[in-house]
């Protein structure tokens, strides 16, 4: 399949997930299903690239992931750091820039000096911009969010009374970005798993079965595809 011609949607946000079951599935420890994610992210950076989609938002590691057994969240945050690190000229390349959202400041500190290397050597790209979800839960972004708004109406520079949705937006870790048309779930799950609640009110949705390392660029192109055939409404009568 070559890439759609039809419409194609301007943020991209990913559920990678599988990378255990694509693992066990081959009798392999569930690291090394993490290690073949990683790889994965490839395919849809390109995909993106070809498409000129503007934005392509990836949950690479939830608030609740911290919970897994400590060898897990150990190998995912030295994979983190080493993606960082060797895929950083690729990004440089292919003119991406690097953005990161999430509570960026739990995650180690060698990884989070890395990150910030990575979001600076790539911050002059103005091709696609990769966004990754690190540390991310949506609950805890709408609680920053709330404290942020309350600290500036304390301060006096906004009205409560003015509150409405795009000023309440301007204060999620996602007020640089606009919300998502499409998200694309891999592994079959039918459940958000906290992520970006508030963003995704009337974002496109998209579950594929396949698994994340074995999603390809052409899988990304049979979404957007799908995407094209969609007739978004917001609640009107068209
Ligand atoms: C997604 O794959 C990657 C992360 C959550 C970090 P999983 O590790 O959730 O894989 P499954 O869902 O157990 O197969
Ligand atoms: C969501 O996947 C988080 C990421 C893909 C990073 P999970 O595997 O953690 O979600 P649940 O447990 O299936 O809801
Ligand atoms: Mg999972």
């Amino acid at each position: 399949m070559s890439a759609p011609q039809s419409a194609v949607p301007r943020h991209i946000a990913i559920i990678m997930d599988g990378n255990g079951r694509w693992a066990q599935n081959r009798g392999l420890s569930r690291i090394k299903g993490h290690e073949q994610g990683a790889e994965a992210v490839r395919e849809s950076v390109e995909g993106c690239g070809d498409l000129k989609v503007e934005f392509l938002t990836l949950y690479a590691f939830s608030a609740e992931n911290w919970q897994r057994p400590k060898n897990e969240v150990f190998a995912l945050m030295t994979l983190l750091e080493q993606f960082l690190k060797e895929k950083t000229p690729e990004l440089l390349e292919k003119n991406v820039r690097l953005q990161a959202i999430g509570r960026l400041t739990d995650l180690p500190e060698s990884c989070q000096q890395q990150l910030h290397r990575s979001i600076e050597a790539t911050s002059g790209n103005d091709g696609l911009t990769l966004i990754l979800a690190l540390s991310y839960g949506a609950r805890l972004e709408i609680i920053d969010g709330i404290k942020s708004l309350i600290r500036e109406i304390d301060a006096g520079h906004i009205d409560s009374a003015m509150l409405d949705p795009e000023m309440f937006s301007k204060h999620l870790y996602t007020r640089y970005y606009p919300d998502p048309d499409l998200l694309i779930r891999t592994s079959g799950e039918m459940r958000l798993s906290n992520f970006l609640l508030w963003q995704l009110s009337y974002t496109e949705m998209y579950v594929t079965p396949k698994l994340w390392p074995d999603f390809t660029k052409q899988d990304l192109f049979a979404a957007v595809d799908d995407y094209g055939q969609r007739q978004r409404r917001y609640g009107l009568v068209l």
